[in-house]
């Protein structure tokens, strides 16, 4: 298949160009460089380095021959920022993401697929999640997404654009192989921080909340690895052939922060130090999703099942990415 991939050289969206490039598809890159790093790609992937509202270069792109499908990970994704920068997070995640889809339907792409989110959900009523719970978003960023969500409906029904909506929980990890792992700038997510807490590469980890209506009070997520989102891709592509889908992607099990600084330790053999402070703004309780509806419709499963061994990854790209990409150790 001939891919434009947008958002391709960030965490999953690297992840899946890997996955694609392995099984032979003709991948492009559209990435304007600012989350995303050169590095993460497979060096012969073409990148067109420019932004999402950048109308003549998309324009470009998308006219460059026949695509035969778009994948979109350009984004920002961070909950916590976008309840400090609603407005920003609608214009450019919705806003940028409806105009890419009405850009593809002009250009005949006849397959989407988008890099949607856990944070739809909010503070759910049961869980694991299915893609029959009542949709609410906790933050403009959730919020965002199901907006995209929204317009790829009616992409499909006036225009036949046949779609995947992908909802990832928490992605994790990094590529078994060591080609590409996480880093972000700043870096804000659990794991890597919790990671460079035990390396010693940073002070301490900030626990934010252990007031939350949890076992132990701190929030709960379900942590998915990178590559098995990848693979989810995939069959998400092959799947959209039968009609547009959307799915629910986690590993099924859900594990507290205070978990995640266990797991670390156990699997580092180092002490990680730690300190709980006030919860951060936009954080449901727990998310935690069942993930029956791709497994049953794809035969998708992930072969990460277990959080240290998700870990185990993450902890073996930081030792060898001590500075992330750019800066190999
Ligand atoms: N956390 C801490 N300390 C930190 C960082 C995080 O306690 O220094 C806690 C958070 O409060 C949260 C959990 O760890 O309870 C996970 O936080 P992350 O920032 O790693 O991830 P989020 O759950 O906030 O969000 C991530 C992605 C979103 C996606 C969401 C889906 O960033 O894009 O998962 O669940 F929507």
């Amino acid at each position: 298949m001939r891919l434009l991939v947008t958002g391709g050289a960030g965490y999953v969206g690297s992840n899946v160009v890997w996955a694609l490039h392995d099984r032979g598809d003709d991948v492009v890159v559209y990435d304007n460089l600012r989350q995303g790093h050169r590095e993460a790609l497979p060096p012969d992937v073409r990148l067109i380095e420019a932004e999402l509202g950048d109308d003549a270069a998309l324009d470009a792109a998308l006219g460059d021959g026949h695509w035969d499908g778009v994948l979109h990970f350009a984004a920002l994704s961070l909950v916590g920022e976008s309840m400090q920068r609603p407005f920003h997070y609608l214009t450019e995640n919705a806003g940028l993401g409806i105009r890419l889809i009405d850009s593809c339907v002009r250009h005949g792409v006849g397959r989407f697929i988008l890099s949607s989110t856990a944070a739809l959900f909010g503070n759910a009523e049961n869980t694991p999640i299915t893609e029959k719970t009542r949709i609410d978003p906790g933050s403009p960023y959730g919020e965002s997404k199901l907006m995209i969500e929204r317009a790829l409906h009616w992409a499909d029904r006036i225009h036949g654009l046949r779609y995947a909506c992908l909802r990832y929980f928490n992605a994790a990890g990094a590529d078994p192989e060591g080609r590409s792992g996480e880093d972000h700038r700043p870096e804000t997510h659990l794991i890597p921080l919790v990671i460079d807490a035990a390396l010693g590469l940073r002070p301490e980890i900030v626990v934010f909340g252990d007031d939350y209506p949890t076992p132990d009070g701190t929030c709960i997520r379900d942590y998915v690895h990178v590559s098995d989102l990848a693979q989810a891709h995939l069959a998400a592509l092959a799947r959209i052939e039968a009609g547009s889908v959307t799915y629910n992607l986690g590993s099924g099990s859900g594990h507290s922060v205070l978990e995640v600084i266990r797991s670390v330790e156990r699997v580092s053999g180092r002490q990680v130090p730690m300190r709980i402070v006030e919860r951060r703004a936009g954080d449901p309780a727990v998310l935690v999703a069942s993930s029956s509806l791709i497994r049953e419709e794809t035969g998708w499963t992930p072969r990460f099942g277990q959080l240290d061994d998700i870990v185990a990854t993450a902890l073996a790209w930081r030792k060898s990415h001590p500075n992330g990409y750019g800066n190999a150790g």
